[in-house]
């Protein structure tokens, strides 16, 4: 006989089977991550796609045994692996174990950061992370945040912050409005922008340097030319870790510019967040304090689980943009009553307490300890940047400024032949991801194709770059001496 459904439901009732279903779970990603010899199977997604052709989700498995022997096979057993030492590739990050602790209690109580009726305890672990965060930032006591779903969410919200702040409710000034970022920049600014009904031409391109970090003379350059054309500088995005390089605009400076001209400043620190934690490196953010907001991601560089993730503001009042007052969910009274609640802060309603798994972090490992971890990619990153200095079959773009290293093969006796090295490139990267040994990017600099290693991975050395150097370098060989034997 079927089991009645009731007894899925997750309550007193079911506590027993609910213990015995996490740890089958857990067990089962505990020997898949033991038995992982390489960061992915290299299965081509027809071959995966075919996996999943019998499935009928009309005709369920009866028991978990079943849907987790499924589960192995059309997910984890080619699942992509960030622990791995060689998975080289994304802004991806190992996870430490406080995190999945924290993953575990939140998905089961299943709390919602929106009202107190749904969080309690949880709203004000959520705030005294803000303030912890703010703080190590240096936004001054006004400032305030919330938790966002990632980087590309919280740099919506600040410029959603930027554009009310600059129309002052006066509609028609919003074909004036412009973003200035430099063209190193996260696309989720230009994003933002057209959803924000701007248009993807109000996003400025301020030139960077050969570090790829913004020029503040160009800035300048750039505001002024704006003033000029009777156009409305609504925010400054500077960037603390570039995605392709990890480079660090010049904050202060930047900072400096945009006081003289009256005009917000947003630092997206998706990735160089882990600065604030770093018992070394701490002063390359030097300046951070004085944005308008910032975005961090704990789920870049705290070692977190996807998604935890934070947008700070140094003035409280600046998150009413976000707000709105619902009859059902937090009339204005509660909030005139003093009850905290999240949502008033918020672009979601419903939202999960990604918040305690940073809270166990720190309450277990502490600051420091995450801190201690990312330098270590750091040094990891400077390490690698000295290898591929030496290796004459590279060409190495800039010194990381923190963990990411783009290059090019281009060995001495390479054809000149640009677009057959960019197509050598190309097929390095994907021969080595297909072989599943290593997993790395790519990107395009100066229109010509590169690779790129994002070192997260405390676990990563520098003989698995070495090893994975090689096993590049013989599949862009091989893929050369095929172009000329055809
Ligand atoms: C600098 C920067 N900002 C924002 C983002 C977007 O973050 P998320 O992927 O968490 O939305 C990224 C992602 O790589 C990033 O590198």
């Amino acid at each position: 006989m079927k089991p009645h459904p009731q007894a899925q439901l997750f309550n007193s009732a079911s506590v027993d089977a609910y213990r015995g279903l996490v740890g089958e779970g857990a067990d089962l990603v505990a020997r898949h991550v033991a038995a992982a010899r390489s960061p992915f199977s290299g299965i081509d997604h027809r071959a995966l796609e075919r996996e999943f052709a019998p499935i009928d989700l009309d005709a369920p498995l009866g028991d978990a045994d079943a849907a987790l022997d499924e589960l192995a096979r059309v997910y984890l057993r080619d699942a992509v692996w960030f622990h791995h030492p060689r998975y080289l590739a994304h802004l991806n990050c190992p996870v430490v174990l406080p995190a999945l602790l924290g993953e575990t209690v939140l998905t089961a109580v299943n709390s919602s950061l929106d009202t107190w009726d749904q969080s309690a305890g949880a709203t004000l672990v959520e705030r005294r992370l803000i303030a912890w965060t703010a703080g190590r930032i240096g936004l001054g006591p006004g400032a305030d945040g919330v938790f966002t779903s990632g980087g590309t969410q919280s740099n919506l919200q600040a410029l959603l912050i930027a554009r009310d702040e600059a129309l002052g409710g006066d509609l028609a000034r919003l074909p004036r409005l412009r973003i200035l970022a430099s063209d190193a920049a996260h696309f989720s600014v230009v994003k933002s922008a057209r959803l924000l009904g701007m248009g993807a031409n109000a996003v400025v391109a301020v030139r960077a340097d050969d570090e790829r970090r913004m020029d503040p003379v160009a800035l300048e350059r750039a505001l002024e030319r704006c003033h000029r054309a009777g156009e409305l500088p609504a925010a400054v995005v500077a960037t603390a870790g570039t995605t392709d390089f990890g480079s660090i605009d010049p904050l202060s400076a930047v900072a400096d510019v945009c006081a003289r001209h009256g005009v917000r400043l947003h630092v997206d620190a998706a990735y160089g967040c882990g600065l604030l934690v770093s018992p070394t490196r701490r002063d390359r953010l030097d300046g951070i304090e004085r944005a308008d907001s910032v975005t961090v991601d704990f789920h870049k560089s705290f070692f977190q689980p996807v998604s935890s993730s934070a947008l700070l503001v140094r003035d409280t009042a600046a998150l009413r943009h976000a707000g709105h007052h619902a009859d059902y969910l937090n009339p204005r009274r509660m909030a005139e009553r003093g009850i905290p609640n999240q949502v008033d802060k918020s672009l979601q309603t419903t939202r999960r307490f990604d918040a305690l798994k940073l809270w166990l972090t720190l309450r277990v490992m502490g600051a420091d300890g995450v801190g201690a971890l990312f330098d270590s990619v750091l040094d990891l990153a400077a390490e690698g940047h000295a290898l591929l200095t030496r290796d004459r079959r590279f060409r190495v773009v800039v010194e990381p400024q923190l963990s990411t290293l783009v290059f090019r093969w281009q060995p001495p006796h390479a054809p000149a032949d640009a677009s057959l090295l960019d197509a050598a490139n190309l097929h390095a990267r994907e021969a080595l991801a297909a072989s599943g040994a290593a997993v790395v990017a790519g990107t395009v600099v100066d229109g010509r194709h590169h690779l790129k290693f994002t070192l997260l991975n405390p676990a990563s050395t520098v003989a698995d770059l070495a090893v994975v150097l090689d096993l590049l370098d013989a599949h862009a060989t091989a893929y050369l001496a095929a172009d000329q034997a055809a």
